[in-house]
């Protein structure tokens, strides 16, 4: 049984066409695999904190103690521990929203997502990949204005998972564009992905 942590960053929740794709993933996984198990982060509902003055103090002095097992990194743990993740994030500001970057750095700590070794910083989580599903509102696919996916990936990398995947549906706020058919190349791009992640 593999353990799939899904990190739910679409802040329109049920209009959310980047969840409509996180919805396709998770059918076409439940289907193929009902042997995993899903954990579901809906950020949304999180009410996380980004480090401020004092949680921040309070952070460092856990991990210079080696405190790993405090509530404050029950999240690094989780997603140290999964055998895949699967996020989902809408393009904001050439990126991804500020409730993925929070909850980022509530699981980025030395000691609990990566270590520091006489060669630099490693990865130290379990997954094998992760998945990142986005939709945008201009045409960005590869361009170097596009730093959601690109983030992602480089997070990907950073906290040890080597696989990393991306299904986007690009445009689907431009008025001459066929959003419809936009939405469905990318489901359908979701679905190939799923079937080929084991
Ligand atoms: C706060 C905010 C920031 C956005 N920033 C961008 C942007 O930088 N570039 C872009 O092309 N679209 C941008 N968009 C449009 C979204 O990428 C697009 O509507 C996307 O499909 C929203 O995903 P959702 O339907 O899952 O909420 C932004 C939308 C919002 C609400």
């Amino acid at each position: 049984m593999k353990k799939i942590l899904v990190i739910d960053a679409c802040v329109r929740r049920s209009e959310s066409r980047t969840k409509k794709l996180l919805d396709k993933a998770l059918e076409t996984f439940g289907s193929l695999h009902p042997d995993w198990s899903f954990d579901i982060l809906s950020l949304m509902d999180m009410n996380l904190k980004y480090w401020n003055t004092e949680t921040l103090k309070e952070r460092d002095e856990l991990l210079a103690k080696g405190q790993y097992d405090a509530p404050l990194f029950v999240l690094g743990r989780q997603f140290q521990q999964a055998d895949g993740v699967i996020i989902a994030a809408p393009f904001w500001d050439l990126s991804v929203p500020a409730v993925l970057k929070v909850y980022i750095e509530n699981i980025s700590a030395d000691g609990i997502t990566f270590i520091a070794t006489e060669n630099g910083l490693k990865g130290i989580c379990n997954g094998k990949w992760m998945l990142f599903l986005t939709t945008r509102g201009g045409i960005w696919e590869g361009t170097d204005m596009e730093q959601g996916t690109t983030y992602m990936e480089a997070v990907s990398r950073f906290f040890g998972i080597q696989k990393f995947y991306a299904a986007a549906a690009d445009g689907v706020d431009v008025a001459e564009l066929d959003c419809a058919a936009i939405m469905q190349s990318a489901l359908r791009k979701v679905e190939e992905l799923c079937i080929q992640l084991c």
